[in-house]
């Protein structure tokens, strides 16, 4: 019996647990064994597997749940299929009135849903209550007002589809919420494959939909494991996929959906950095590094888990953390007084445990509190390493545990070099009292969030997403709607008309008599065959490595030149050089790239009629197409100098009292591979949106009229276009397309060509999951509504977030 003096003392909190009562309750209803949902309706398996959902914080089973078949999966697609055009038909309005309500039967549900989501996943009660559940209310009322906007804001676009959705086990319901909600407001309908540790919310919410009488099959839901995701992924009739989980995992639906045209988001692991300066608030920042590794048990995606503090003020910080980590509570994820719940299986407990033991082998130093962890359950105490060098595995691996590693540095350079030590680009934050200090680390950051003086916040307003092997695509905000739509442009002009469609094999697609007549004003016009353009490397004519040179034949057939015979070393070298120019050409002001641009434009203007003649002399065309492909050429590159300082981000307007920036930064260096057809139009419409926006390229030209690009050498000389910004590799696609989808120093590929082709480079992007855009039907590039805009632009770009705090 505890004296009220001694309580008073300790100031001991007594245990304070949530009643489990309205959870039981659901799940006695559904006699602890529940279905898919499917078409508005509970299904069992079709072929009766079932598997368990356990409780972490005791090891005991709460329900079973379906174990989804190909058979269940396809069901449900075929539902959500069915229900797609009408409920796309209902329109902005009505939708956003369906979305009002989930956000409402939420709100309604909210205590039954927290204690599901910690009675499943393990986390505080807490944190599901006052994070998780209001978060996920606060995405439909937004995402509400996104259907009621879609007509006016996002005008040209329509949905996706049928969208396949995967989530893990860390934010069950939230993460449903992240992606069905933007979903529905675009128009698509959705089969969400919750995990197979935490489906039970999403059932809860399947009921939702049930009860406030969303159409059938515009939400279905099926449970199981990776072989019901696997089978989502590779169904024929789901258009695009979404999913959130492990890199690996990421990794495998990348290579499954290659070639398939399904529209992919991935959002990934981290490792993200906790940069500490020296004029910061400790006090603050202690309380951030609870935040940032020791929510969800460290169980976050973007986790700060690893602290980077600047040397002179890191042993006071490392003597702060442990004294705070002993005052940390873990225990029942039901008692409101406990900060640290459950780890969510035995063989998460057991691979955090192999870290740690591999990070004490590698030699650094362990802290951990003196209080030992409850023996029922799966519980790990919060640890923090330190003398931990950037290269240990712990400083490398993701561990999603309660484990922090703390490094340090010296200077702010020095920082962003250890910041970005990492193939992940999730998330950063960044600790200064100094403002200027700041916002000079948060650019140079290479991750998609970065918070300043704070951690770990969310809203449906802001984007979400990854650098690099983080990801891509973005949950929230008006960014995030774009994984969700189509464009719906007027369609592609007639071949007629003089597009020059370039054929499988063989000739042009110009007609015969048209071919006689331009090769013979060919023969009038083309220039002699005088040279043999070598390759464009880091502002310099280069001879290929190879040593070989390529014929380029007329219309008629006759060879006019050859060209560089590029192989792998050349994009190598190109690739370096990209790179090289990237730190200047980032840096550079819009402007200064907007009158680059410009004086490009202005210096091919000039040549008007040279480029017109050889464009005559080697392919087929109508009379007058040649010059409108040149004319369309300038004035393209009068668009994107335009574009340059004016495709610009947004202020999220976040319900704190912060400044979100949504900023579009260059991806870094792009691989191009400019379509056959239209050899200078195609060509410039990659190359101008990529450096127009910041990034440096290396170009491969239409294999079949390369000279186009070539004789562009001049004209970027000319033109101040730094050395490396657009580096050019004439040679077989075949070869150098994947080349470049495989190179791990390249950040993003564009591919035109075909079907077979573009499914290898997807393949290979995997590799460093490298953002990649692939098309193989043929592109009206003369006309601005499928050849230019902000599609191009926003393939060129990702969004950051960096999230400022205000209030003295
Ligand atoms: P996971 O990536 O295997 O699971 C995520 C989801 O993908 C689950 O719904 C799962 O059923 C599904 N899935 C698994 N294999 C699939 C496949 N071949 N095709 C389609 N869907 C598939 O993650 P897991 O195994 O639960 O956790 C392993 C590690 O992944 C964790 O230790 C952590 O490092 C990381 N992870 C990262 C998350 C993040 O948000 N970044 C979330 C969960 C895990
Ligand atoms: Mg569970």
């Amino acid at each position: 019996m505890t004296t009220i003096r001694e309580a008073f003392e300790t100031m001991a909190w007594g245990p304070a647990p949530e009643s489990a009562a309205a959870a039981q309750a659901w799940l006695d209803k559904h006699s602890s064994v529940l279905g898919h949902f499917i078409n508005g309706a509970w299904c069992a398996p079709a072929d009766g597997a079932r598997l368990a959902t356990v409780n972490p914080a005791n090891g005991v089973e709460i329900a079973q749940v379906a174990q989804g078949s190909a058979q269940d999966v396809d069901a449900a697609v075929a539902a959500a299929r069915a229900a797609q055009p009408g409920w796309w038909a209902l329109g902005g309005h009505v939708r956003a009135r369906w979305l009002y309500a989930l956000a409402r039967e939420v709100q309604r549900n909210s205590r039954l849903f927290a204690v599901v989501e910690s009675l499943d996943n393990g986390k505080p009660i807490r944190e599901s209550r006052d994070i998780d559940i209001p978060l996920v209310a606060r995405h439909f009322y937004h995402h509400a007002g996104w259907a009621q906007l879609m007509d006016t804001e996002l005008p040209g676009y329509g949905p996706v589809g049928v969208v396949g959705q995967i989530i893990p086990w860390n934010f069950p319901l939230l993460m449903l919420a992240w992606k069905i909600a933007p979903a529905l407001a675009m128009g698509n309908t959705v089969v969400m494959k919750p995990a197979e540790f935490t489906p039970l919310t999403a059932l809860v919410f399947a009921e939702c939909c049930a009860n406030v009488g969303l159409p059938a099959g515009v939400v279905n839901v099926v449970t199981g494991d990776g072989k019901t995701g696997a089978a989502l992924v590779d169904h024929a009739d789901v258009d695009k996929i979404a999913f959130t989980g492990s890199t690996e995992v990421g990794r495998i639906i990348r290579v499954a959906t290659a070639g398939s045209g399904k529209k992919l988001s991935l959002e990934l692991g981290g490792k993200s950095p906790f940069l500490v300066f020296d004029d910061a608030d400790l006090d603050s920042v202690v309380e951030g590094v609870v935040d940032a590794i020791w929510f969800n048990q460290g169980q976050v995606c973007c986790a700060g888990s690893r602290i980077l503090a600047q040397e002179s003020i890191a042993p006071r910080l490392v003597e702060k953390i442990r004294a705070r980590m002993e005052t940390l509570r873990i225990g029942d994820p039901l008692d409101k007084a406990v900060d640290i719940g459950a780890i969510i299986a035995p063989v998460q407990l057991e691979k955090i445990r192999g870290l740690v033991q591999q990070g004490i082998a590698e030699g650094a130093t362990c802290w951990q509190p003196s209080w030992s962890v409850p023996k029922e359950g799966y519980f790990f105490p919060p640890t923090l390493f330190t003398d931990v060098t950037p290269t240990a595995t712990v400083a490398q691996v993701e561990i999603f545990g309660p484990v922090v590693v703390l490094m340090t540095f010296r200077t702010p350079a020095e920082a962003v070099e250890l910041a970005n030590n990492t193939r992940y680009g999730l998330a950063a934050s960044v600790w200064s009292e100094n403002l200027n200090t700041a916002l000079d680390i948060a650019p140079q950051l290479k991750a998609g969030t970065v918070w300043v003086n704070c951690t770990n916040m969310f809203d449906a307003a802001s984007g979400f997403g990854g650098y690099r092997e983080s990801g891509f695509g973005r949950e929230g905000g008006k960014e995030g709607l774009w994984e969700y739509v189509r464009s719906v442009r007027p369609a592609a002009r007639e071949a007629s008309a003089g597009v020059r469609v370039a054929p499988a094999t063989g000739t042009p697609a110009a007609a015969p008599q048209l071919a006689e007549a331009s090769a013979a004003r060919a023969a009038a016009s083309a220039p002699s065959i005088d040279r043999t353009p070598k390759l464009y490397i880091g502002g310099k004519q280069v001879r290929p490595d190879s040593g070989y040179s390529l014929p380029v034949l007329d219309a008629a057939g006759t060879r006019v030149a050859e060209v560089g015979h590029g192989n792998r070393k050349d994009i190598r070298n190109a690739v370096e050089a990209a790179h090289k120019a990237a730190e200047g050409w980032t840096k550079a002001t819009a402007h200064a790239r907007a009158q680059i641009i410009y004086y490009l434009a202005e210096n091919l203007a000039v040549r008007e009629s040279e480029f017109a003649a050889r464009l005559c002399a080697l392919c087929a065309c109508a009379p007058g197409f040649a010059e409108r492909e040149v004319r369309t050429s300038v004035q393209r590159a009068f668009s994107y100098a335009a574009w340059a300082d004016k495709y610009d981000g947004r202020v999220h307007a976040t319900p704190y009292r912060n400044v979100t920036l949504a900023m579009n930064e260059p991806i870094g260096v792009l691989g191009l591979v400019a379509p056959t057809e239209a050899p200078l139009l195609g060509f410039l419409s990659l190359v101008l949106p990529s450096v127009a926006m910041g990034n440096t390229v290396v170009a491969v030209p239409s294999e079949r009229w390369p000279l186009l690009a070539t004789d562009l050498y001049q004209v970027l000389d000319t033109s101040d276009v730094p050395g490396g910004v657009i580096n050019i590799v004439t040679g077989p696609r075949k070869d150098l397309a994947p080349v470049l989808a495989a190179h791990d120093d390249v950040d993003g590929i564009w591919f035109y060509g075909p079907r077979v082709e573009a499914a290898a480079v997807e393949k290979l992007s995997a590799g460093n999951m490298k953002r990649t855009h692939v098309a193989w039907d043929a592109v009206d590039w003369l006309d601005p509504h499928h050849g230019e805009g902000e599609e191009f632009l926003r393939e060129a770009t990702q969004v950051k977030n960096i999230w400022v705090p205000y209030g003295a």
